[in-house]
C-alpha cells in the first residue's frame, strides 16, 4: 500500500535535506529520498556537497595548507620542522571521516525532525494535481504519494566530448578528491572554482600543475582587479595557468596527453600523470521519469521553474543545482527553505542579489553584489574604496598580508553595490558585506561601525572609509 505524505523530497543534498527539515519543522509529514551510498552500500545523504564537493574539498584544502605552512611559513615563527612529509592516505582518511560525520549528522537531523528517509532512487510514477505518486527503488520498493514534491536532484560533472571520466587518469571532482598519491604532473582543464581549489591542493603537496582555460580572461566573473591579483599570486605559487587555449585531442593510456592550441595559435602538447576536467556541471534529471508526467525541462537541461521555484506541474517544485542560478550549496539551501515555507502557506523569499561567492584558494576570494566591470557596463555611477591587508595589523601578525578589500558604492546614495575581497579569511569577512547589503546599508554605515582591533574585519571598515577618501591607516 502507498505511504502518504504532505511532501516528498527527491534528493538529500543541501537543497533537499534542508527543505525536508524546514517542512517538517512547519508541521508537515515529510519523506526524503536519496540514492547516494557509501562504498559499503549504506545511505550517504548530503549530496554532492557533502560527499564529493564542498566538505571534502575544504578538508583537503585545510590539510594541504597546513603542510604548506609547515614547509614554508613556520620557519618565520622560529619553528623548525625536520623531515617534513605528507601521508596522502591519512589525509584522505581524515577527509572521509569528515564526510561521514556530515552524513551521520543529516541522518540524525532527519530522525530528530521526524523526516522519513528512504535510501534509493525516486521517480515519478503517475498521479496529478494534489496527489503525486513517487516510486522508490532501492533495497525496498515503495510507492509514496504526496500533495507536494520537491525535486532537488542536483548536478553532475560535465565531461569533455569524446573523453569520458575514468577516475583513474581523467578525473571528475570525485576523482580529484581521491588521488591516492601526489602526481608528479597534474593537468587541469578549466580554471574555474574546482580547477583552482583542487589545483591548489595538489600543487601545495608538490605536483607540477598546469591549468588550461578556454576563455582569454582569467576568472571572468570575478571583479577584474581581484582576478588580476589572483592570477599574480597563483602564478607565484607555481600554478601554471594558460588562458585562451583550445583543447584538442586527449589520449589517456599510461598517462594523459593533451593536445591544445595556445593563445597565440601555436600547437602545444601537455603530458601529465592525471588530468582533472572541471569545465562546469550539468543539471541532473536522470531517472526522475519527469517525462511521464510532463515535467518541463528548459533548453539547457534544467528543470524549468518560476521565481518561486514552481515547476509547470501543480504542487511540484524544484530547487538547487537542478534549476537556474548559481550552483552553490547555500543558494540551494535558501531555495529549499523558501519552498518549504511556501508549501506551508508562508512567504519564503530568496534574495539572489546578495548570494555570496567564495573561492577557497589561498588567499581566499569572496564577493557579493556587482563587480566594477558590471557597473560600468550597466552605466551605474559608483565610487570605489580599497584597503590592502598589508596595512592591517592582524594580517601582519598572521603573516598573511596578500590582497585587499574593495567596496563599490552608488555615487549618489552611497548604497553598497558590491564588495570584493582577496585575502585571508575572505570567506568569513564577506558575511558582513552580505548583511550590510541585505539591510540596504551605505558604505558610510560600515565606516561608522566600531570593528574590533586588531582584526581582519578592520580592513572592511577601512575600505568603506576609502570610498570617501578617508582611510585612517593608509
Ligand atoms: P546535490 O548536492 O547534488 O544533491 C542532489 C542529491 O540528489 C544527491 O545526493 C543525489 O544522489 C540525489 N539524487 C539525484 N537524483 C535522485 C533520484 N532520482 N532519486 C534519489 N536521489 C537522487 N558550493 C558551495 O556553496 N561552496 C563550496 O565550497 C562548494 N564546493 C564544491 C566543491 C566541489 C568539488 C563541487 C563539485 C561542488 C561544490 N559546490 C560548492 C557546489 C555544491 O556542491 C552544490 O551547489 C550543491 O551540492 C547543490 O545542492 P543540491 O541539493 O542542489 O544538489
Ligand atoms: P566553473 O564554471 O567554475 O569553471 C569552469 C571553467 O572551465 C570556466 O572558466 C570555463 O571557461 C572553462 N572551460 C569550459 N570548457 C572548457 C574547455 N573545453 N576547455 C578549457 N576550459 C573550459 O566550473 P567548475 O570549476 O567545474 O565548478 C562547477 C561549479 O561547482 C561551479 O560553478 C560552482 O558553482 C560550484 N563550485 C563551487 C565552489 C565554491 O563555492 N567554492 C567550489 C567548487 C565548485
Amino acid at each position: 500500500m502507498a505511504k502518504n505524505f504532505d511532501v516528498v523530497v527527491i534528493g538529500a543534498g543541501p537543497g533537499g535535506y534542508i527543505a525536508a527539515i524546514r517542512a517538517a519543522q512547519l508541521g508537515l509529514q515529510v519523506a526524503c529520498i536519496d540514492e547516494w551510498s557509501t562504498p559499503e552500500g549504506k545511505p550517504a545523504p548530503g549530496g554532492t556537497c557533502t560527499n564529493v564537493g564542498c566538505i571534502p574539498s575544504k578538508a583537503l584544502l585545510q590539510s594541504s595548507e597546513n603542510f604548506d605552512h609547515a614547509g614554508h611559513t613556520f620557519a618565520d615563527h622560529g619553528i623548525s620542522v625536520k623531515g617534513l612529509s605528507i601521508d596522502v592516505g591519512q589525509m584522505l582518511a581524515r577527509k572521509d571521516k569528515v564526510v561521514k560525520q556530515n552524513n551521520d549528522g543529516i541522518l540524525y537531523l532527519f530522525k530528530k525532525n521526524k523526516v522519513t528517509f528512504f535510501h534509493g532512487k525516486g521517480a515519478f510514477a503517475g498521479g496529478g494535481s494534489g496527489a503525486w505518486q513517487i516510486q522508490v527503488s532501492g533495497k525496498s520498493a515503495e510507492v509514496l504519494t504526496a500533495k507536494h514534491v520537491i525535486i532537488a536532484t542536483g548536478s553532475n560533472p560535465r565531461a569533455l566530448p569524446d573523453m569520458p571520466f575514468d577516475n583513474k587518469l581523467v578525473l571528475d571532482n570525485a576523482g580529484a578528491l581521491a588521488i591516492a598519491e601526489t602526481p608528479k604532473k597534474l593537468g587541469v582543464i578549466g580554471a574555474g572554482v574546482i580547477g583552482l581549489e583542487m589545483g591548489s591542493v595538489w600543487r601545495r603537496l608538490g605536483a607540477e600543475v598546469t591549468v588550461l582555460e578556454a576563455l582569454p580572461a582569467f576568472l571572468g566573473a570575478v571583479d577584474e582587479q581581484v582576478a588580476n591579483e589572483a592570477l599574480k599570486v597563483f602564478t607565484k605559487q607555481g600554478l601554471d595557468i594558460k588562458t585562451g587555449v583550445k583543447v584538442g585531442k586527449i589520449t589517456a593510456k599510461k598517462n594523459v596527453t593533451v593536445e591544445y592550441t595556445d593563445n597565440a595559435g601555436a600547437a602545444q602538447t601537455l603530458v601529465v600523470d592525471k588530468l582533472i576536467v572541471s569545465i562546469g556541471r550539468v543539471p541532473n534529471t536522470n531517472g526522475l521519469n519527469g517525462n511521464s508526467v510532463g515535467l518541463k525541462i528548459d533548453e539547457r537541461g534544467f528543470v524549468a521553474v518560476d521565481g518561486d521555484c514552481k515547476t509547470n506541474l501543480p504542487g511540484v517544485w524544484a530547487v538547487g543545482d537542478v534549476v537556474r542560478g548559481p550552483m552553490l550549496a547555500h543558494k540551494a539551501e535558501e531555495e529549499g527553505v523558501a519552498v518549504a515555507e511556501r508549501i506551508a502557506g508562508k512567504h519564503g523569499h530568496v534574495d539572489f542579489n546578495t548570494v555570496p561567492w567564495v573561492i577557497y584558494t589561498s588567499p581566499e576570494i569572496a564577493w557579493v553584489g556587482k563587480t566594477e566591470q558590471q557597473l560600468k557596463q550597466d552605466g551605474v555611477k559608483y565610487r570605489a574604496g580599497s584597503f590592502p591587508f598589508m596595512a592591517n595589523g592582524r594580517a601582519r601578525a598572521l603573516g598573511d598580508t596578500t590582497g585587499f578589500v574593495k567596496f563599490l558604492a552608488d555615487e549618489r546614495t552611497d548604497r553598497i553595490l558590491g564588495v570584493h575581497i582577496i585575502g585571508p579569511m575572505a570567506s568569513e569577512l564577506i558575511a558582513e558585506a552580505v548583511v550590510a547589503m541585505e539591510f540596504g546599508a551605505s558604505s558610510e554605515d560600515i565606516a561608522m561601525i566600531c570593528h574590533a582591533h586588531p582584526s581582519l574585519s578592520e580592513a572592511m571598515k577601512e575600505a568603506a572609509l576609502a570610498v570617501d577618501n578617508r582611510t585612517l591607516n593608509l
